[in-house]
């Protein structure tokens, strides 16, 4: 591969996401024309085949457009496993790198300054990282990733394209006090709540924006505000995006199984669940009434779904039949009456859009709100 080829592709990729406008501020252009992000893409690649990620080595040209296409995202790592060999089959995503027309689309939404100090959660293929290491400098920015082979493998990509930002391995939860404080905290892994510590370890007037979690789907992002008083609020952007969970965020395990309900007796069911998956914005806010459950649907043999609802912390667990529009409930949580109540009060409000959303910080609690008053607590953070 030439050098002129990568260059040549590279600008096109730029090209594209100002036409998209994803590159809407000139320092963010000037980054995205200079990182050669090739080098921060394994040939080794976890490709989807229809019923599961594969390992696959790409062929030189494939790579290279995969590399540069503004719209792929690279999946480098499935199910936490760092000994895969091409061929080898697995289930979840845990590390990729992210397409560029979201990495830069947040890092516009993160509205950095020249001389700011940046706290990224989740290095990943340490394209992100060298986008910032690139605009704002080396000493501006801190990079924490928990797992060590994903934090390797960027450290040596940084390394070789000329960056040397601080690199952390460890639980990003944490925050990394010793570079504190940050003007700006970017997470690209989604969150159950906002971690306590990275309030703390932002300035005040300091911005976190971080992907979000739900019940229902990891979805929405947010841009919070530190304030002086040792909160954090702000709304949700327009657009949400889906990203891998941070790890110790992510559901506890065993818990994805659907509920045996057989011995509860059906109701019927007054919210047909299709109504919630047209978007991820109804699938998001029908689960702030219910954080921590786990969810999903099962294709039966005899050709009806069933959606279930298990909350590891009660005991407390919903089944859904579709066609037949019945419901069981069982446990002290009626979690689908929940579920079918915020979405029928979204409804009602006029659809209020994602903006129209925030979240507050405090040391001892954080919650979801809507500007019309409504709030759903958050789990501590
Ligand atoms: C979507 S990937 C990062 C994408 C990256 N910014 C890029 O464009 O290449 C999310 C990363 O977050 C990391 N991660 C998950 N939990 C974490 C945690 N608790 N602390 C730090 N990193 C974490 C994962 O290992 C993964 O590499």
């Amino acid at each position: 591969m030439t050098a002129d080829a990568s260059q040549e592709l590279r600008s096109r990729m730029v090209a594209r996401l100002a036409e998209a406008g994803d590159l809407r501020d000139p320092a963010w252009r000037a980054a995205a024309a200079a990182v050669p992000r090739h080098q921060f893409i394994p040939r080794r690649a976890w490709v989807h085949d229809g019923e599961g990620y594969v390992l696959a080595e790409l062929p030189e040209d494939e790579w290279l457009a995969a590399a540069y296409d503004p719209e792929r995202t690279i999946v480098t790592q499935v199910d936490d496993r760092v000994d895969a060999r091409p061929g080898d089959r697995g289930t979840v995503p845990t590390s990729s790198a992210t397409m560029p027309s979201i990495v830069l689309a947040m890092l516009d939404a993160l509205r950095v300054l020249d001389g700011q100090r940046v706290l990224e959660i989740g290095t990943g293929s340490g394209y992100s990282t060298a986008l910032l290491a690139e605009r704002l400098g080396d000493d501006q920015v801190v990079s924490v990733e928990v797992d060590p082979a994903v934090a390797a493998a960027a450290g040596e990509a940084l390394t070789a394209a000329g960056y040397k930002p601080r690199l952390v391995t460890g639980d990003g939860a944490a925050g990394w006090p010793a570079g504190a404080p940050y003007d700006r905290v970017i997470a690209t892994c989604a969150i159950t709540a906002v971690p306590y510590s990275w309030v703390q370890q932002t300035r005040p007037g300091g911005l976190i924006l971080a992907p979000l979690a739900g019940a229902l789907v990891d979805w929405g992002l947010v841009c919070l505000e530190v304030g002086e008083d040792g909160t954090a609020a702000g709304r949700l952007l327009p657009e949400g995006v889906m990203f891998m969970r941070l790890r110790g965020h992510r559901d506890p395990d065993g818990a994805a199984t659907a509920p045996d309900l057989a011995g509860v007796q059906p109701e019927p069911a007054l919210l047909d669940p299709h109504e919630l998956v047209e978007s991820n914005l109804r699938l998001w806010l029908a689960g702030l009434p219910i954080p921590g459950v786990v969810a999903g649907a099962e294709d039966l043999a005899d050709g009806t779904t069933r959606w279930w609802l298990r909350d590891p912390a009660t005991g407390s667990a919903a089944c859904l039949d579709t066609p037949a529009m019945t419901v069981r409930q069982a446990g002290p949580r009626r979690l689908w009456d929940l579920v079918a109540d915020t979405y029928r009060w979204w409804l009602k409000e006029g659809r209020p859009g994602p903006w129209t959303f925030g979240v507050t910080v405090t040391p001892g609690r954080q919650w979801v709100w809507h500007e019309s008053g409504r709030a759903w607590q958050l789990p501590p953070g």
